[in-house]
């Protein structure tokens, strides 16, 4: 397939890039940045232009790609501008989708998130609600569920709800922010409950997520996880050692089950977070 990576040069675009072509596809990668075209170009793919939030430029770079299929790996985290990542999620995608069907591209693929689902014990599948806000009465996650409804638009939208990111190049790798934070003693976490995914796994699953039927796929490890579990393990790896550990938790979160995605033919390589956060 010729593949259109929205978002080529983030944690996960980048490594995606590589990933497709060795499995025979040819590639076009997203960026703003006139200095990052070398990095696509280097790793084997073609770059284009595209700034999500207009939609000139969207659909300009889907013109000028003309793929099969494209992947939405947009987010705007590595300043941590939660506003800024919610617009792309709802306005961004909206604009996506939008160029994607008058140029006539049946099939997008697009990132969300695994703890999106109504708080409870036992991992949600798939089908499960959305988190709602007691006091609004409206979604937690509302750009989150915006992308689903926009997915929903396309001939054939699939959203791969990853856990939380670790490995190389994310917050939990040996050198990441919320590495070194933890280290110092604070353990901020977006949610108690947590499912996490290593980007190798992430990024195996959304090559094979070319072929997966439309709908929402957990992309999560075995290893359900709470704040109480795994924040002591990164504190100790990020090189604390003291007795006055702080965990906060944004929210009440969920954890995933990933039944559907073996099902479709994907596991983890690391089936548990415990071998690898903040270690690689
Ligand atoms: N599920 C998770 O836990 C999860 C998921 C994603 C990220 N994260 C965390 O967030 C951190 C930062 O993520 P990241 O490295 O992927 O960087 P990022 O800043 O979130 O950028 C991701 C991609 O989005 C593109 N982008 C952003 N705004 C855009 C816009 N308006 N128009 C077009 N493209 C736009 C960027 O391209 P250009 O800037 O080149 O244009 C880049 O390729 C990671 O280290 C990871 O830990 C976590």
């Amino acid at each position: 397939m010729r593949v259109l990576i929205a978002g080529a040069t983030g944690v996960l675009g980048s490594l995606l890039l590589p990933a497709l072509l060795s499995d025979g596809h040819t590639v076009v990668g997203t960026t703003r940045h006139a200095d990052r075209r070398r990095a696509i170009l280097d790793a084997g793919g073609e770059p284009v232009a595209m700034d999500a939030l207009d939609p000139a430029s969207v659909a300009a770079a889907i013109a000028a790609a003309r793929p099969d299929a494209i992947v939405h790996l947009l987010t705007d985290l590595s300043g941590r501008d939660w506003a800024g990542n919610a617009r792309l999620r709802v306005e961004g995608t909206a604009n996506l989708v939008d160029g994607a069907l008058e140029a006539g591209v049946d099939r997008m693929i697009a990132e969300s998130v695994s703890w999106r689902y109504e708080p409870g014990e036992r991992p949600a599948t798939e089908d499960e609600p959305a988190a709602v806000d007691p006091v609004t009465g409206g979604p937690v996650y509302a750009p989150v569920e915006s992308l689903d409804r926009d997915l929903a638009r396309m001939p054939h939208g699939t959203v791969l709800r990853y856990g939380l990111l670790y490995g190389a190049g994310t917050w939990y790798a040996p050198d990441g922010m919320l590495t070194r934070e933890a280290g110092a003693g604070r353990v901020v976490a977006t949610t108690d409950h947590t499912s996490w995914i290593h980007v190798d796994d992430a990024v195996a699953a959304t090559v094979l997520a070319l072929d997966w039927p439309a709908g929402a796929v957990n992309v999560v490890d075995d290893d359900p996880a709470r704040l109480a579990d795994w924040g002591p393990v990164l504190a100790e790896r990020g090189g604390y050692a003291g007795d006055a550990l702080e965990l906060v938790a944004g929210a009440p979160g969920r954890a995933a089950d990933n039944g559907l995605a073996r099902s479709l033919g994907w596991s983890p390589s690391r089936p548990s977070w415990r071998d690898g956060l903040g270690l690689d």
